[in-house]
């Protein structure tokens, strides 16, 4: 039986490891469990660079938003944010633009119950716990509806969650439900497990068969079938790339290894 702090939610069986605390674990994060750890670290054993790539995911969403910003964007719906922690998408456009919008939305209850303690007092932000397969029930949510206004650009985030949602649960169809309720210039942007067909090594292939039994099932995705899930959208140069490549602060943030990162990062503008 796990230890079950007071900040936990309800009935959440702590035995279990979840998506999200498994990646709080990999952040250096407070909120995860022995279970969570455990397979974490299996994985890790499998795939020693786990961790680096999680944080150039971090980064990689840091200048996302950051580039949102500049292209003017000022509202964000962050599907499968998380558990909250330095560096989110609120903090940054606050940054920019403290009356920037932003609404958080994950199906993990200790990721949504800590965004709801660490944004009450803020105005513009909110944190709701909703499945983002669903894309009627989140667009509709009293949160959504209170923070996002509808007749302006918004841009939605899909950040290293769209490989949990496998071909037979139609993502393509999700995407277009997201982007049939937004305004022409709104935006979509996603980082995604990945590689060129055939390219995945055994190691990161181990790895991906650990967490997807144990933890939830991961779909790697090449760079075509990403460019399929992004159709009817204009690609922001510079188009479905590895991470380390999608606009890096500096032509020194790209080393060698960059060639061979296992995801790819694209935004599309909604014409
Ligand atoms: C790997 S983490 C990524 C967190 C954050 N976007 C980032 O890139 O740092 C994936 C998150 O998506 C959430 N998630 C997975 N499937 C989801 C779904 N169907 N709807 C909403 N959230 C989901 C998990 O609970 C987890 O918090």
């Amino acid at each position: 039986m796990a230890e079950r702090p007071k900040w936990v939610p309800g009935d959440i069986d702590l035995d279990r490891p979840s998506v999200a605390r498994v990646y709080d674990y990999w952040l250096g994060g407070a909120h995860n469990f022995a279970a969570d750890r455990a397979v974490a670290n299996r994985t890790m054993e499998a795939m020693p660079e786990v961790r680096r790539v999680i944080l150039v995911n971090r980064a990689l969403l840091r200048r996302m938003v950051r580039h949102l910003l500049h292209l003017g964007v000022r509202q964000f719906l962050d599907l499968g944010s998380g558990i909250p922690t330095a560096g989110n998408v609120h903090e940054i456009a606050h940054a920019v633009d403290p009356a920037a919008r932003v609404v958080y939305v994950d199906t993990d209850a200790v990721a949504t119950a800590h965004g709801k303690s660490l944004l009450a007092d803020l105005p513009h932000v909110a944190a709701l716990q909703a499945d983002l397969r669903d894309p009627a029930s989140v667009l509709g949510a009293p949160e959504v509806r209170a923070v996002l206004d509808f007749d302006r650009p918004i841009a939605v985030l899909m950040i290293a969650v769209l490989h949990f949602v496998p071909d037979s649960e139609e993502p393509h169809k999700i995407i277009t439900d997201y982007l049939d309720a937004l305004v022409p210039g709104s935006y979509l942007g996603i980082s995604h497990s990945g590689g060129e067909k055939g390219e995945e090594s055994e190691a990161v292939a181990e790895a991906r068969r650990r967490y997807s039994a144990q933890v939830t099932p991961m779909v790697h995705r090449d760079r075509a079938e990403l460019t399929a899930l992004l159709r009817g959208l204009e690609l922001v140069e510079p188009g479905v790339v590895r991470l380390p490549h999608w606009r890096p602060d500096s032509p020194d943030d790209v080393d060698e290894a960059a060639e061979r990162f296992p995801g790819f990062a694209a935004l599309g503008r909604k014409p």
